[in-house]
């Protein structure tokens, strides 16, 4: 299942704002990636859940797909936030990502389940490594490599995350750097 993704809102709230300070803060002192990655995971985590923090519009789900609302992109390029809205049933590919990445939930709950690409006589073939259920308020980080995972939502409502990635991806119009099958 591929996302649609709704462009860069002007909309800004204030505590919005207030988070991209955060992160700028800590993208600019270049730290290593997975340093970096928990640091602005800290920064994340007392916004979610917040009702200031988005609009109604940045919640809005797509009856097809999980939706993609972009919700700032750094003059820069170094780093981005995007609200995912999904609805029950809704999941990605199987992925991985062209930088570090931090995920935190602000509404309902995630379900995670992540692999390992592990060496065979043929070909590399994945293998599950463990499921996760992110639950409202809860944050990660990581950076690549073995950042392979899938997302989905398995509950009865709407589920709604945050996600900071190192890059822009309004540029590369995704954060996803390679799909697995
Ligand atoms: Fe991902």
């Amino acid at each position: 299942m591929t996302t649609s993704t709704t462009p860069a809102s002007t909309e800004v709230s204030s505590r919005l704002g207030l988070l991209v300070r955060e992160v700028e803060h800590v993208v600019r002192r270049g730290l290593p990636p997975s340093r970096t990655a928990h640091l602005v995971a800290e920064r994340l985590a007392p916004h979610l859940g917040a009702g200031d923090l988005l609009t109604e519009r940045q919640c809005e789900g797509d009856p097809d797909r999980y939706r993609q609302h972009v919700l700032h992109a750094e003059e820069d390029g170094s780093f981005s936030i995007v609200a995912l809205v999904w609805l029950p049933g809704q999941r990605t590919s199987i992925h991985d990502h062209v930088s570090w990445c931090v995920t935190g939930v602000h509404a309902g709950r995630e379900h995670e389940r992540r692999f390992e690409l592990v060496p065979g006589s043929d070909a590399a073939r994945l293998v599950r490594t463990g499921d996760f259920v992110n639950e409202q308020g809860e944050v990660c980080g990581f950076a690549p490599p073995g950042d392979i995972h899938r997302v989905w939502n398995a509950g009865p409502g709407k589920a709604v995350s945050l996600h900071i990635y190192g890059a822009d991806i309004t540029r590369l119009g995704s954060s996803v750097r390679r799909v697995y099958h």
